[in-house]
């Protein structure tokens, strides 16, 4: 069944490199105007997966449909509704950052009375106004990622597919690319590949994790990060350990675990609940209280070694 509210349904997809098995039977389904991440250790398959989406590489077997339409049918239909940032952007290096997004425009097949604007508005958006005239071999990594991003959205495509668009990059130009990412949502329905966990819990509805070619846990990032064991970590400095007391909280039913590491409790919980009376037990000899809560980072650990 294809649901009308689907944008990509990858079906069964298997594809190997010789021995390498890239994908390994991987299912995946993109809502319209969900922005999906995808994470998972190198060599997972993430690019493997989002190059056969672009219909730049064919699966062995298995098919994506793309709004309804088959990567075996219509990839040139498919091609033009995608943007695609790839991990490493292959952009004509003699060209100007003008120059080359107009190239682009007119092969995607922008009525040509739109292309100018459209060009200005892109490098507005970017941040690339005053580089326009400037050849992409004098630019450094972060400003061929943006280029890279400008071309990706020239044709105005319903998905973009970002493969690790903040790799490399200091943290404002990062910042200022999620933030863009994050602007885009809702009107695009975007797949972000990324090794960086806080991008992926800051920016994805939801979030695909990917191991050996095939798709091992899947959900929001609050959902992914609750099936953590113990939903917060307590962590406790003391004037001295407190053994009687430490037996005392092992008693509550929200302590998981308890953990000393010189004269610090580190107290597992499965929630909140009862922090206030945990601190009660150990009244008067706290120096220091501070919470952790699990980050996707924890998840990703987890899953790749389970
Ligand atoms: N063109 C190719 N020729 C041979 N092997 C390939 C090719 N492309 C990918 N592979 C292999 O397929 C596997 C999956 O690669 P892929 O690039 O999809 O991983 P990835 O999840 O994107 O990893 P990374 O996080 O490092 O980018 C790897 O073992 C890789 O070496
Ligand atoms: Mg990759």
């Amino acid at each position: 069944m294809y649901s009308k509210n689907l944008m990509i349904k990858m079906d069964s997809l298997y594809k190997s490199f010789g021995k390498i098995k890239a994908l390994n039977n991987l299912n995946l389904e993109i809502k319209k105007g969900e922005l999906l991440g995808i994470i998972g250790p190198n060599g997972a398959g993430k690019t493997t997966a989002i190059r056969i989406t672009s219909c730049i590489l064919k699966p062995d077997s298995g098919d994506i449909l793309v709004d309804g339409n088959s990567i075996h049918q219509e990839p040139i239909k498919i091609k033009s509704m995608i943007g695609y940032l790839p991990e490493e952007p292959n952009l004509y290096e003699r060209f100007k950052a003008r120059d080359l997004l107009n190239y682009f425009a007119e092969l995607y097949g922008v009525p040509s009375n739109e292309i100018d604007g459209r060009i200005e508005e892109l490098l507005e958006l970017v941040g690339m106004s005053s580089r326009a005239e400037d050849r992409i071999n004098t630019f450094s990594k972060g400003l061929r990622q943006r280029i890279g991003i400008a071309r990706a959205l020239i044709h105005d495509p319903q998905i973009l597919i970002f493969d690790e668009p903040t790799m490399g990059l200091d943290p404002a130009t990062s910042n200022n690319i999620r933030e863009f990412i994050r602007k885009l949502k809702g009107d695009k329905t975007i797949i972000l590949c990324t090794h960086y966990m806080d991008e992926a819990d800051l920016l994805c509805d939801r979030v695909a994790i990917m191991n050996q070619g095939e798709i091992i846990d899947m959900g929001t990032p609050e959902d992914l990060k609750s099936k953590i064991h113990g939903e917060i970590i307590l962590n406790l400095k003391l004037e001295s350990i407190d053994p009687p007391a430490a037996l005392k909280i092992k008693e509550f039913s929200t302590v998981e675990a308890v953990d000393t590491d010189g004269n610090q409790y580190i107290i597992s919980l499965n929630s909140k609940d009862e922090i206030k009376s945990i601190l009660d037990v150990f009244h008067g000899k706290i120096l220091s209280v501070n919470t952790k809560e699990p980050t996707l980072d924890d998840v990703f650990i987890n899953s790749i070694k389970t």
